[in-house]
């Protein structure tokens, strides 16, 4: 997936993986990670995603990086908040109280921008990417250890021969390829998604699992 593919959806607000409410397995299961109050936690790949809300309303400071610049004026703009940009190295940094998005791409990050980092909450993003690109991800995200180590991923598993993503099909094999030579994945929740999946279903698409994990 190139960043005009991502640059084309939301100059055309196609933006059907985003949510007007707070992520439910978030809510439910961020707790469990026991991420100390105050923590800096990771989004990669934020979009305008209101969780990063939520995880602020929960104590916790917030980074975020996103591609599209459309996306980070939006949150920021239909959230009412006000912030200031500076520009650092490969990002220009949009930042509020204890929120800051990095303009930019992931792969670009480095020690500088995401050093201070403990735990990381990856909802769409994962399955954002095609299978080629997904070790190259985990593998940045691994260099940063403890924050990679204290993580929440949401998945999605169907029958890609059918339909093409994004979002990508990730099963819980891929999950284990990518994290059981050095963490601990624990599966905590799976559901039936598919009746809430429209598009999936005209595309012919019968079932979609949704995954939550716990990675530490
Ligand atoms: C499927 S959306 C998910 C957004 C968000 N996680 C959510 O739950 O709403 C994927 C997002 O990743 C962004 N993106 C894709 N590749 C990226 C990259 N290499 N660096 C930063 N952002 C990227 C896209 O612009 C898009 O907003």
């Amino acid at each position: 997936m190139d960043s005009a593919f991502w640059h084309s959806r939301w100059e055309n607000k196609q933006i059907g993986f985003h949510s007007d409410s707070f992520n439910v397995h978030l809510e439910k299961f961020w707790k469990s990670l026991s991420v100390a109050k105050g923590a800096t936690v990771f989004v990669p790949l934020c979009g305008k995603t209101l969780d990063m809300l939520w995880l602020l309303k929960e104590g916790y400071k917030v980074i975020g990086v996103e591609l599209s610049e459309i996306a980070i004026q939006d949150f920021f703009s239909e959230n009412n908040l006000d912030y200031k940009t500076y520009d650092e190295g490969a990002f220009r940094y949009y930042s509020s109280g204890d929120l800051t998005i990095l303009h930019g791409n992931f792969f670009d990050i480095s020690e500088q921008e995401i050093g201070q980092c403990t735990a990381c909450y990856d909802r769409a993003s994962l399955i954002a990417l095609p299978r080629e690109m997904r070790q190259r991800y985990v593998d940045k995200l691994k260099k940063f250890h403890k924050m990679a180590s204290q993580q929440l991923l949401v998945t999605l598993e169907y029958d890609q021969s059918i339909k093409n993503g994004p979002p990508f099909s990730v099963s819980i094999d891929d999950v284990h390829a990518l994290y059981t030579d050095t963490h601990t994945i624990k599966l905590s929740y799976e559901t039936e998604i598919i009746d809430e999946m429209i598009g999936f279903q005209k595309a012919g698409v019968t079932s979609i699992t949704e995954r939550v994990f716990t990675i530490t």
